[in-house]
């Protein structure tokens, strides 16, 4: 019989874990069951926990581990078929009624013009993952053009802070972090402007801010600038952009950093005035998390193109969708097969994760998740905000949004390596919980169906560690 300590021999020699530092943090636990927000894990020490799941594991998880209804449409898809080709004419009526389930669901009101002109998101395409689904967009976006005759139109306007996944054409589409680093030779050049969530301090030495002005007229005034800095692009080289990428509301990988409705409703319009797609990279922010459906439904806009991953299929199975408008499909409908868009994984459509996704859906409307997201929402406020612990010295900004709360602390080592991240992280897991910082920013992400007792104790946790923080505040 394998032991636990052979299990975690055979993992410390032959698996390479993504984002880990291996030789500072090696597998510490191994997960023997996972149900509601609890994962039951074994530590190498031989201890049995139950560890709170205070980020979804990475994003993914809305229901709960181990959800019975989905969990049985699975095994009902098992029972019929488990992956089969999704190309030369060939489709399956799980993946055709998942479509037919999301696609009401997907933004359809657009405030910046009228309904003749909004787009109407209803061509879906599938892949993995939340990278896949960007690489799709970019590439859809440009062979749009390239089917039109517009071949020069293939460049890329991204914002400062994003993150859209890890092959090289989402890593070029990014800003340039330690996360790409390495990889830069291999990536293709973009147009970064700065993040819609704060100017750089460059920028920020060339705007003229009236003095004692609100809140709000600061976020306007930089808002403004960054659209000016797109127009700038766009004079110098007006046919040469395919189109601008986006995390709305959030760039969660940056720090959840929060951005307001209005600059992306101002975005819509430019993007719409200067023949660019809109690509809203809603990897993160799809399903609920930001408080509404999707981000771009709460800033009431519809992007060109929209891509969705980890909470589609509720945390279960791998998938990704790129879902655009007719008119962008139609010009790659043809009598020509040159204008196939050729593109394709071997587990397009897999038929199991067309079934979680399905019965995610279903779900999170039977169940009405956007009130669980509502009530977790309330408690964040309660605990972090009511509290005032933005008041502490060391604490930069709090930040709240549908089932998002963000600590930034204000200490002189920042960035996605400070050390502030693995010292929090053992904190919270001396604590049984769950979290995973990004640099100095502290997150709490819980799946939307977190019981009451869980989330009071994580907050009040989250509020613990945070103002008895014992490492060096800025000088
Ligand atoms: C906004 C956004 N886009 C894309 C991705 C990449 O998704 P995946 O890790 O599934 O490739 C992520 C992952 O965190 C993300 O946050």
């Amino acid at each position: 019989m394998t032991t636990s300590q052979d299990l975690f021999t055979k993992d410390h020699k032959h698996i390479w874990h993504p984002y880990t530092q291996s030789k500072i943090l090696p597998t510490e636990y191994l997960v023997k069951e996972a149900k509601g927000e609890y994962l039951f894990v074994e530590n190498s020490q031989g201890k049995e926990l139950k560890i709170i799941d205070g980020i979804s594991s990475w994003w993914v998880n809305i229901h709960g581990h181990s959800n019975h209804y989905i969990q049985n449409k699975i095994i009902e898809q098992l029972q019929k078929h488990q992956q089969v080709i999704f190309a030369g004419g060939i489709s399956h009526e799980t993946a055709i009624q998942l479509i037919d389930k999301l696609l009401p669901m997907l933004p359809k009101a657009d405030i910046t013009c009228n309904a003749a002109d909004t787009t109407i998101l209803d061509k879906a395409f599938f892949s993995d993952n939340g990278s896949t689904s960007v690489e799709v967009a970019l590439k859809m976006a440009v062979q749009y053009f390239h089917n039109n005759g517009q071949t020069q139109k293939n460049k890329f306007i991204a914002f400062k802070d994003s993150y859209h996944g890890d092959t090289v054409g989402t890593m070029s589409v990014a800003d340039r972090s330690v996360f790409n680093q390495a990889f830069r030779s291999m990536m293709f050049e973009v147009d970064l402007v700065d993040s819609p969530a704060g100017l750089s301090k460059e920028s920020l030495a060339r705007v003229t801010i009236p003095e004692n002005i609100s809140r709000e007229a600061f976020k306007e005034i930089s808002e403004d600038y960054i659209l000016r800095q797109i127009e700038k692009l766009l004079r110098y080289a007006p046919d040469q952009y395919a189109g601008v990428i986006i995390e709305p509301l959030v760039q969660g990988s940056a720090g959840m950093k929060f951005h307001r409705a209005q600059f992306l409703q101002k975005l819509r319009k430019l993007c719409k005035n200067n023949n660019l797609l809109l690509i809203a990279d809603e990897v993160f922010t799809g399903f609920g998390r930001t408080g509404a459906d999707f981000a771009c439904k709460n800033a009431t806009i519809v992007p060109d193109i929209i891509c969705l991953s980890k909470a589609l299929t509720g945390g279960f199975l791998p998938m990704g969708l790129t879902i655009t408008s007719q008119e962008i499909y139609s010009a790659f409908h043809d009598d020509s097969r040159l204008k196939t868009f050729f593109h394709g994984h071997s587990y397009t459509g897999n038929s199991l994760a067309c079934a979680a996704a399905l019965a995610s859906i279903e779900l999170y409307q039977k169940e009405n998740r956007l009130e669980d997201v509502r009530f977790i929402n309330s408690k964040m406020k309660q605990y972090l905000i009511d509290s005032k612990l933005e008041s502490l010295e060391h604490i930069e900004e709090v930040r709240v949004m549908g089932a998002i709360a963000a600590i930034e602390f204000d200490i002189a080592d920042t960035g996605y390596l400070s050390e502030l991240g693995p010292y929090l992280y053992q904190e919270f897991l001396k604590r049984q919980i769950l979290l995973r910082p990004l640099g100095n920013v502290l997150y709490f992400l819980p799946p939307y169906t977190m019981t009451l007792a869980a989330l009071d104790y994580t907050l009040q946790s989250i509020v613990e560690v945070s103002s008895n923080l014992k490492i060096r505040v800025k000088a």
